[in-house]
């Protein structure tokens, strides 16, 4: 398994293009099992979940043409499509759920596999099922998988997320398109990712109007032949904008529409970073002294995403005071903690909430990467570190940060991969 080798402290400075990002690109790769006509998906990230779902629905039938740097896929359907989404497929990334809305929309059944646990918590899938039940599919699970059907087209109706889930949303949102009637959603998720799976399925024809937390869908019969190109990926700027905070670093972001970054801006200015922001671009300068911040607490959009949790935590390890982060989102996911303490962090975890004693001296030291955030937080602290630190299961990062190795080359990161 590759390791990467990095020799901090490091400088940072010059400029990073933002991928695409990989959580609207999940959804809607999902999204274009519910067409018959051709449909062209442009500024994929080149990252491994992405070809986990263009496996998913290559072997669900789907015939998928890549260009030469895999970044657009040209995707046309089969009439006769599979409807078995394999545990060997949906147990590397619980993205893959977001097959079952589509599929039983389209083809009235499917059997998919249930994603399983997950480092950073359970993560149920209940909020699917059961609004998928309401709208009249029907499903039991047997040896780890959904067996669902129903009979005929989804049925417009109004249903009320107990709880805001991102996921859910997506999945209700495909489920819908193609159903009968009117559906209204309640209490839904409204990352910008999800506005991105609105843009492109109301482009291809499908009715889907937001108000709010809410959404309204009414039901079209098909969707027409489209191309789209997916947002830039938030979390990737939010992790350079933090790395660039972390390490006095001057940095030019380019490639992201600043405005869906906006609470993490705010919140790394309150920290001392100069930011300037300019059409797509993002100017940001490190301060000398990192303020603290007490109660930093992660929520869903417009609030500071969990997916941003650990790279906040070394930053508040560096800054000069004491600090504390709660995450309210995911039951486990603090994995990192122990590895930043390994470093010399001094963190304190009581239930969901970490107290950080800051201004903290990291050396150098060897890591193991959790889960694709945990570990670009590990990478970021060996970049501050004093002396060598190696970070293992790097497979992690390759999940969904595009050539991160590169990127963090250009700005002056001493990166190197063990292999
Ligand atoms: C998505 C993102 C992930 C991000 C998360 C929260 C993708 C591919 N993944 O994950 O990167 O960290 O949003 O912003 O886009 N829950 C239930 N039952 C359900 C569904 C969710 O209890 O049926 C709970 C979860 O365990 C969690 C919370 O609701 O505690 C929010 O999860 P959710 O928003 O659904 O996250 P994902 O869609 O899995």
């Amino acid at each position: 398994m590759d390791k990467f080798l990095i020799n901090g402290p490091c400088k940072i400075k010059g400029k990073v293009s933002i991928s695409g990002s990989k959580n609207a690109s999940l959804p809607i790769l999902a999204a274009t099992l519910l067409f018959d006509k051709p449909v062209t998906i442009k500024n994929l990230p080149r990252v491994r979940d992405i070809d986990t779902m263009l496996n998913l629905l290559k072997s669900l039938g789907s015939k998928i043409i890549l260009s030469k740097d895999r970044k657009t896929a040209k995707i046309i359907n089969k009439k006769n499509m599979k409807t078995f989404a394999s545990y060997s497929l949906v147990k590397t990334m619980r993205g893959s759920i977001l097959v079952l809305g589509p599929l039983i929309s389209k083809f009235h059944k499917s059997k998919t596999s249930l994603p399983g646990g997950c480092l950073i918590g359970a993560r149920p899938v209940n909020y699917h099922l059961s609004a998928l039940k309401q709208l009249g599919m029907e499903y039991k699970i047997k040896d780890g998988y959904i067996l669902a059907k129903s009979s005929g087209r989804l049925k417009g109706k109004t249903i009320k997320f107990p709880k805001i889930s991102v996921g859910a949303t997506e999945q209700l949102l495909m489920a819908t398109v193609l159903s009968s009637g009117k559906t209204v959603l309640k209490n839904c998720a409204i990352e910008p990712e999800i506005k991105d799976l609105t843009q492109f399925l109301n482009k291809a024809g499908a009715n889907i109007k937001w108000s709010g937390r809410t959404c309204t869908i009414l039901g079209v019969n098909s969707l027409n032949q489209t191309s789209h190109t997916v947002m830039a990926d938030r979390i990737e700027a939010g992790t350079f904008c933090v790395a660039a905070t972390l390490a006095k670093g001057n940095l030019q972001i380019k490639n992201l529409d600043p405005k869906i970054i906006n609470t993490e801006i705010e919140l790394l200015k309150k920290v001392g970073a100069k930011i300037q922001t300019l059409d797509d671009k993002i100017f940001i300068k490190g301060p000398d002294k990192i303020k603290p911040i007490k109660n930093i607490k992660t929520k869903e959009f417009p609030g500071i995403p969990t997916d941003l949790q650990a790279q906040l935590m070394v930053l508040m390890c560096k800054s000069i005071g004491k600090s504390s982060i709660t995450e309210s989102i995911f039951e486990n996911r603090f994995m990192h903690v122990a590895e930043l303490q390994r470093l010399g962090a001094k963190i304190n975890i009581q239930n969901n909430k970490a107290f950080i004693e800051g201004n903290n001296k990291f050396i150098g030291a060897e890591l193991m990467s959790s889960d694709l955030r945990a570990s670009v937080a590990l990478v970021l602290a060996a970049m501050v570190a004093n002396g060598k630190s190696i970070v293992g299961r790097v497979y992690h990062l390759e999940r969904g940060y595009e050539d991160i190795e590169n990127k963090l080359k250009k700005i002056g990161v001493k990166i190197k991969r063990l292999k």
